[in-house]
C-alpha cells in the first residue's frame, strides 16, 4: 500500500449527471475506486473517497438540473469537483447539518433525504468548499490526502 502516487501521471476523471440520474453517482464512485485500488491507494483512504463522489454526485442527481464531477488524482491528494446548474442552496451552513433535507416525499420513499450527505462529505474530507447562488447553481470542491492529515477533533 503506498501513500504518495509520485511515479504515477496526473489522472482526471469527469462525469457528467443528468437531473435524477440516481445510477450515475454509483457509477463514478465504483469507477474512481478502481482506478485508486489500481494504484495501490490505502484502502480506508478509498473509501471516504468513495463516499464524497457518491454523496456529492448525488445532491447533483437529486436536487441540481444536471451537473458535472471532475476527479483530479495528483500524486499526494485527490480533488473531487462537482459543478451543478440548479436551484443552489439558500443557506448553507443549515444544509450541512445533520439530518436537514429538502428532499421531496418521492424522494425519501426511494431511500434518499436522510439529511446525511453533506455531513458525511465534510467528516470525509481534507478540505472543503461549497459555494452555491439561489437559482443558478452550487459547486463544491473536497480534497483528501492520501497521506494521514492531523484531524480536527470534530472529524
Ligand atoms: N447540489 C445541490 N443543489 C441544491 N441543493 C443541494 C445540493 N446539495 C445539497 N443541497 C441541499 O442541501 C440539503 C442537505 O444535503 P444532504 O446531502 O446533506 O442531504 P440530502 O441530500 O437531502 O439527503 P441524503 O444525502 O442523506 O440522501 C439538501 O436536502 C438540499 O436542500
Ligand atoms: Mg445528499
Amino acid at each position: 500500500m503506498v501513500d504518495s502516487l509520485a511515479y504515477t501521471p496526473q489522472i482526471t476523471l469527469e462525469f457528467k449527471i443528468g437531473e435524477k440520474d440516481f445510477f450515475v453517482a454509483g457509477e463514478c464512485a465504483s469507477r474512481v475506486k478502481k482506478t485508486l485500488q489500481q494504484l495501490g491507494l490505502k484502502q480506508n483512504v478509498i473509501k471516504r473517497i468513495a463516499i464524497i463522489i457518491y454523496e456529492a454526485a448525488m445532491n447533483v442527481a437529486i436536487h441540481a438540473t444536471s451537473g458535472m464531477v471532475t476527479v483530479h488524482i495528483e500524486p499526494d491528494a485527490i480533488t473531487i469537483r462537482t459543478e451543478d446548474v440548479g436551484a443552489g442552496i439558500e443557506d448553507i451552513d443549515l444544509a450541512m447539518k445533520e439530518g436537514y433535507s429538502t428532499a421531496t416525499y418521492e424522494i425519501r420513499e426511494m431511500g434518499f433525504g436522510a439529511g446525511m450527505g453533506l455531513s458525511n462529505i465534510k467528516q470525509c474530507s481534507d478540505d472543503l468548499k461549497i459555494e452555491s447562488k439561489v437559482g443558478v447553481g452550487t459547486t463544491l470542491n473536497a480534497k483528501v490526502y492520501f497521506q494521514e492529515q492531523p484531524r480536527p477533533a470534530d472529524r
